[in-house]
This record gives structure tokens, sequence and C-alpha cells, in this order.
């Protein structure tokens, strides 16, 4: 039996199964799609949003040091992704590398894990895309009831001519010798904004993977237009008050307040660990292997392009942020516009939001792909049934598994609190890391003579580098996010062993 859970698949039947187009997915992206679907996924609410709470909680300025760090270990990741992608070019990412490196066990714990990636990622960053979509439509006098944007049972009170969550601005709003109880308030219903953006991105992503490259490629460009006009603003600010900035920077690693995690080094792993979250999604780029033009070429392309100049625009724009505001002002849902108002420049600020809306519909679009792209694979495996593979007989998208992540992650982010759920996404994401590096030592030693169109540098080098980072961002996660992690995985068993094991192609070969 053991053997069995351990069967792993050959190579050379993956990659003959991904050849040509055989009525699959449809082969339409080329090098700069594929680049761009990477910055999709990852340029989103981790600077937008997080950037703050973990510069003003955990690191202070050092968070530029926070995002060095991940940057190393995303790299390192990226370079074994890279290997793997382009040896096999199959669309179910981390998932497939398990399987053909460490068996069918650790392939189905790997894509259980990567829903937590891909649809709790979605889902979470639709409340931060509902704040500033909510933002932007005010900044031309269209309000949407705020009861429509959050979920259930959430105390709203307008503070600072916006509806904000309670609990989030009550300590500003006694600071600043106000009365809550005389603010206007309103009870979230349901968040209707974050149903509705994710019902429109499934629909789109049925239509086809053409259709949601364009749209893709669109908020790429406005969110990195943003980013680089915050670059310009706070770079000329920076110039012209070099003093203010200094005193802002300094320190610029704060001591440690006497927890683990709060400032000092281990605040800078703190921090680290929370906004590893602006990392996630070079590795979706990965999903899409089966829709490359040339995946042997453009995926390593894609996958480290993406990482590289995401990783630049991040630790510019850290350093910025905490060069132009005080890191102990930056506990807000938009920090990036803090950051940009403090410059003076105002209409900034209607730029931010434009910029975070784009951004984070991005992620929202490339995560759902991604998630769609895995239970394919997986139903082409039997893992899950086979309807789940199904293709649209017209658009060649795997209709069935985008709407089946989609309702469910737009129901999730309309009615249940998930807002806060970065942390559980990391831990399904640096799990999938590990096991990818490790991946790549496994079948470098299994099978040395493999020709692989893409080699990462420095085995085994830089996958132990990589996989010790990412062991040491898990540690740095809280013990109730390892919790729920833990028991995801408890119920993913329950599910192979009732279903997969028995209807997985690979065993009933095996049994045969
Ligand atoms: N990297 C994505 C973001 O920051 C998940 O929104």
């Amino acid at each position: 039996m053991a053997s069995r859970l351990m069967a792993t698949k050959r190579i050379p039947d993956l990659i003959e199964s991904a050849k040509g187009e055989k009525g699959g997915l449809r082969r339409a992206l080329g090098p700069v799609h594929l680049t761009t679907f990477g910055i999709g996924a990852i340029i989103g609410a981790g600077i937008f949003v997080l950037t703050g709470q973990a510069a003003a909680l955990y690191a202070g300025p050092a968070i530029v040091l926070s995002f060095i760090l991940c940057g190393i270990g995303s790299g390192f990741a990226g370079l074994c992704y890279a290997e793997f992608a382009s040896l096999i070019p199959i669309a179910g990412s981390a998932y497939t590398y398990a399987y053909a490196t460490l068996g069918e066990i650790f392939a189905w714990i790997i894509g259980w894990a990567l829903v937590f990636e891909y649809s709790l990622g979605a889902a979470t960053v639709a409340s931060g895309w509902t704040g500033y979509f909510a933002s932007l439509l005010a900044d031309f006098h269209i309000h949407i009831p705020p009861q429509f944007r959050a979920v259930p049972g959430t105390k709203l009170i307008f503070f600072h001519g916006e509806w904000q969550k309670a609990s989030n601005v009550l300590p500003a709003i006694h600071k600043a010798g106000l009365n809550p109880a005389a603010l206007p308030h309103a009870t979230g219903i349901f968040n209707l904004v974050a149903l509705l953006v994710i019902l429109a991105i499934t629909a789109i992503l049925v239509i086809g993977v053409k259709e949601s490259a364009n749209l893709n490629s669109t908020f790429v460009i406005i969110k990195i237009s943003v980013l680089l006009v915050f670059i310009g603003l706070t770079a000329i600010f920076v110039a012209s008050h070099p003093h203010l900035a200094a005193a802002n920077w300094h320190p610029f690693l704060p001591p440690n307040a006497g927890h683990f995690g709060q400032f000092g080094w281990s605040g800078v792993l703190r921090g680290a660990s929370l906004i590893f979250f602006a990392y996630i999604g070079f590795d979706a780029v990965s999903t899409m292997a089966q829709e490359a033009k040339e995946p042997q070429k453009d995926m390593p392309i894609g996958i480290i392009g993406s990482l590289v100049i995401s990783t630049v625009f991040y630790i510019i724009v850290a350093g910025l942020l905490t060069a132009v505001v005080p890191y102990t002002t930056l506990d807000v849902a938009d920090p990036v516009a803090v950051g940009v108002a403090a410059t003076g420049f105002h209409w900034g600020s209607i730029l931010v939001n434009l910029g975070a809306v784009a951004g984070i519909g991005s992620v929202m679009l490339v995560m759902l792909l991604g998630q769609s792209r895995i239970f394919f694979t997986m139903s082409q495996d039997r893992l899950l049934p086979e309807w789940a593979g199904t293709l649209h007989p017209r658009f060649r998208t795997p209709w069935i598994s985008t709407v089946v992540v989609g309702i469910p992650v737009a129901f999730a982010a309309a009615f249940l609190p998930i807002n806060k759920l970065a942390d559980l996404v990391n831990i399904g994401t640096l799990s999938a890391f590990i096991i990818v590096c490790v991946g790549v030592m496994v079948l470098r030693r299994k099978q040395p003579d493999l020709e692989r169109p893409f080699r990462t540098p420095w085995v085994p080098a830089v996958p132990i580098l990589g996989a010790i980072i990412f062991i040491a961002l898990m540690a740095g996660l809280p013990a109730l996010t390892w919790y729920v992690f833990l028991s995801w995985g408890g119920l993913g068993l329950i599910f192979y062993f009732s279903y997969g094991r028995k209807h997985s192609l690979l065993n009933t070969a095996l049994r045969k």
C-alpha cells in the first residue's frame, strides 16, 4: 500500500500528455502574457494593504529588510519552479511536480494546500478590493450603501469622510476625543460588491484565456503606472525633505519591544511572514503551462521576470513609504494612500485607489484562474471527479472547475469574515514552495539525465536555502494558523482515502 501512496508519475508520460492542444486547453500565451500574469497575481493587497501593518506593528522601516528576505526566498523558489515548469509543462503546478517526484499522497496534500493559496487568497483580497473600490467611487461622488460592502454583522462607523470598520477605527475616534455613538453607524448585511466582482471575474475566465489575459494586462498597466507615480512623488518629497526622511528612518531597526516579533530582528522575521503574502502569485504562472505557446522557453521568463520586477517595486515602495511618514502611523487599511497624502499631492489618493482596484482585481483573476487549472489537472488524474476537467466546447476553458471555484469563493467573500486570513494563505503557499524546492533536489538525484530546458543554478544550495527560509517564515506564523492548516490537511486526507485513492488513474494502473 505504501508503494501505491508514493507512486510517482513518469515524466516522459507527463511531457507527452502536455504536447500539442489535442482538444485541450488553448495555447494562446507568449512570454509577455505570462510575465504580465505573474505581475497580475503578485502585486496587490500585499503592498497596498499589508505593508503598513507589517511596518507599524512588527518591523518599522526595517520592513525593507523583510521584503528583501522574502524576495530572496521567493527568488530561490522561483528558480525551482522555473526548472519544473519548463520540464513538466502541465497546468497543475506544485501538485504535478510533487506527483512526478515525491508520490501521489504528497501531490494530493499539496493540491489540497493550494486551495488555501488560490481560493482563500482570492476571497481574502476581495475585501481589500471592496474598500478601495468604494473609496474610488466615492472620489467621484458615487456612494455604495455601507451595508452592502461588509460581511453580515460588521459594525461600521462613518469617520474621516468614509465608512470604516468600527474595530479598526475606535482607537483613533477615542484619540480624537469623539464619542463613537454620536457618529453615523451601519451594520453590514453582506458584501455584495465582493460577490459581484468575483462572479464577474469568473464569467470572464469561462469566456476565454485570451480575454482573461487582456483584462489582466490592462489591470497590470494601471497598477504599475500608479506605483511609478507613487515612487516619483515620494522620491521628490524625500529629496526636498531629507531631514524629515532621515528622522522617519531613525531608528531603522527599532529595538525589540519585549516580545518575539515586536520589532528588532524577530520583528523583521514576523514582518516577513506577513508580507510574504505580497510575493504569492508568481507560481500561478506555472498553472498556465498548458496554455503557453512555448512553455519550455517562456515559463522561466514569466516566473522569474514577474518576480524580479515585483521585488524591485516592493523594496523601493516600502523604503519610500517609511521615509515619507512615521511607520507608527501606517497601521491603516490604505497605507500607500496615506504615503501619497503626506507628500501634499491630494489627487494622488484617487490614483492610489485606482491602482489598488486594478492591482487587487488582477490578483483575484489570476488566483481564480490558477485554482481552476489545478482542479482541472487533479481531475485528469482522477483524484477529483471527471466533471472537474470538462472543457467548454467553444471557449476551451475548464469551465466547470472555474464555476465550482468561483461561486463558493464569491459567497465566502460576501458572507464570511475572512479578510484577515492572509496568514492562512501564506502557510498553504509556503508548504507548496518547500515541496517544490525539495522536489527539484529529488528529481536531480532520481533522474539526473532528463533534459532540462531550464536548470535551477547551484543545486542543492538554492533549494536548500529556499526551504530553510520558508521553514523559518512558517515558524513565524501564529499557532492558530498552524492548527487550522493541520485540520484542513486532516480533512484532505479523509477525502483522499475515501475518493482519490480509489479512483486515481495511476493507482488503477498499478492495481492491474
Ligand atoms: N501577492 C498577492 C497580493 O499581494 C496575493 O495581493
